[in-house]
């Protein structure tokens, strides 16, 4: 069997840091949209931000709806491709909602630039983006995050629904991944 050590070169994050940014997140969110009319439209990218998601929407205190899409934009080993498709759609029509996208990481930001505009020209009322990573340092194409975990160091993390290649997304805590493990 394979342990901890033999592919995380460090933990940056624990189950309880995590945990405590998630909720001060949550709350950030819950007072930005206090006042709004429809139930906010979560939209959550599949895969890597489930347990984020999972964790965020039940600690938020306005009323929302649950919604998420599968995008593509990397590659399984590791480099973006910079195109972006949309692999399943949102179940829910976006024109006039308040949608909240929430991300695992912002890299190159194609991810989170593509998706920006097509909900805005689908007729949204407004979206942000909220992701639990923001990588500043790989930065393609700009975006404007409006809430955000943790920054990041140009490394390859994994754990908490981020994966290398689908796995390691159930680790509890946030790691970065040996260089061993994928310049193999
Ligand atoms: P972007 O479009 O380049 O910003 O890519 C964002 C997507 O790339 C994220 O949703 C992740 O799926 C993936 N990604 C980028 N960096 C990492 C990482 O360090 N670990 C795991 N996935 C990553
Ligand atoms: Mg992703």
């Amino acid at each position: 069997m394979k342990t901890k050590e033999d592919f995380i070169e460090k933990v940056l994050y624990s189950e309880e840091e995590i945990s405590k940014r998630v909720k001060e997140i949550a709350a950030k969110v819950s007072a930005d949209y206090k006042d709004i009319k429809k139930p906010l439209l979560v939209v959550g990218i599949l895969n890597g931000a489930v347990m984020f998601y999972t964790d965020l929407v039940r600690r938020l205190s306005v009323p929302v709806h649950f919604d998420f899409l599968i995008a593509s934009s990397y590659d399984a080993n590791s480099h973006s491709s910079g195109k972006v498709n949309i692999l399943k759609n949102i179940d829910n029509n976006p024109k006039d909602r308040d949608i909240l996208l929430v991300e695992d990481i912002v890299d190159s930001g194609t991810t989170m630039d593509y998706l920006i505009t097509y909900f805005k020209t689908k007729g949204a009322a407004s979206v942000k983006i909220c992701t639990l990573l923001n990588k500043p340092s790989r930065r393609k194409v700009e975006v404007d995050i409006d809430y955000c975990g943790f920054e990041v160091p140009d490394e390859f993390i994994v754990g908490y629904g981020l994966d290398f290649a689908q796995h390691y997304r159930n680790l509890p805590y946030l790691g970065v991944l040996k260089r061993s493990v994928y310049s193999k």
